[in-house]
């Protein structure tokens, strides 16, 4: 049973550690997960507009029978409704496929960093969502300590959240460190390291659910692999979004309070670390930079 402690955001507004990603959870796969996130006690579900399924996230929590204000529902905004009037409408939209009339965290997906003003109108137009109580708190991914301090030192509201891929591979400790010293919770994405079988590797690397590290740690306390990363992400105090369209895997990855990792494993873990990302660089980001990406992988 997933019983997720809260974490406190810096508008006070509760969120709980663990969630769902629905990334690459296409058509009906999306709606299944989502009812069996619930069903398992998952109340944070985590989509964007980008992933082309928050019709179905709507549909399964529509279908999920649970109280619309149990639930913590988050979604982001893709770089080609950026600036203030295009994001407005973007958010009316994203919220129409939902099927909500509040979403609990509206994120940017990516800074622009060639574009920088477009990404400032895109965040001005996400307080004033904040400001008119149609979502509950507002942040954004993949933003580093420069992007944040130039974002914070040009307009009103702190992010509460910064997400960020995050996995023992690349634990970003640095970035950690500054979200906490400004006051935002870093929330994990790709926390189980499936970042890696999205493009084709220039050098293999051991999957991280396969890492004998993890798998002795794993071994040791009768859990999964995927447990144990889950685990580690919790007590290091990160917000984390395991991606399972598996009704089996999407119940064990959250199951994670019967056991503690101790000071040696959380050690161990930490030192999987080998200080490169497996997605996109944020300091490159834009549609032509993902464009070449996904052209690369054959996508
Ligand atoms: P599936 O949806 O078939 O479960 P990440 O969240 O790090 O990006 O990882 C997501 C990837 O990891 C997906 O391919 C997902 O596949 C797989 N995955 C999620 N949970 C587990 C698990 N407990 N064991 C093995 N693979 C998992």
């Amino acid at each position: 049973m997933n019983n997720s402690p809260l974490l406190t955001l810096n508008n006070k507004v509760k969120m709980p550690a663990i969630g769902l990603g629905v990334f690459r959870a296409a058509g009906d796969e999306a709606s299944l997960a989502v009812q069996a996130a619930i069903a398992s006690g998952y109340r944070l579900i985590d989509t964007a507009s980008a992933y082309q399924n928050e019709d179905q996230v709507g549909r399964g929590i529509a279908a999920s029978g649970v109280a619309r204000e149990e639930l913590f529902v988050t979604t982001k905004l893709w770089l080609n409704e950026y600036g203030y009037d295009a994001a407005l409408r973007a958010f009316d939209a994203s919220l129409g496929r939902l099927g909500l009339d509040y979403v609990d965290l509206y994120l940017l997906h990516w800074p622009v960093p060639g574009n920088f003003a477009a990404t400032l109108e895109s965040w001005r137009a996400l307080e004033n969502l904040l400001y008119q109580g149609r979502v509950r708190a507002i942040g954004v991914c993949n933003f580093t300590q420069t992007h944040l301090e130039v974002l914070m030192g040009r307009t009103e509201i702190v992010p509460a959240v910064n997400q960020v891929e995050l996995h023992p591979y690349f634990n970003q400790l640095d970035q950690r460190q500054t979200n906490a010293r400004l006051g935002i919770i870093t929330q994990s994405w790709s926390p189980l390291g499936g970042a890696y079988g999205y493009r084709p590797l220039e050098k293999p690397i051991t999957p991280l659910l396969e890492h004998p590290v993890i798998a002795a740690i794993a071994k040791a306390h009768g859990k999964t692999t995927a447990q144990v990363i889950v685990r580690w992400h919790v007590q290091h105090g990160l917000s984390v979004i395991p991606k399972s369209s598996n009704p089996e895997r999407i119940a064990a990855n959250a199951a994670v309070f019967d056991f503690a990792l101790s000071q040696p494993d959380m050690d161990a873990i930490d030192a999987l670390d080998n200080g490169n990302r497996a997605g996109p660089d944020p300091d490159l980001f834009d549609l032509d930079y993902l464009k070449m990406l996904n052209a690369r992988a054959g996508k």
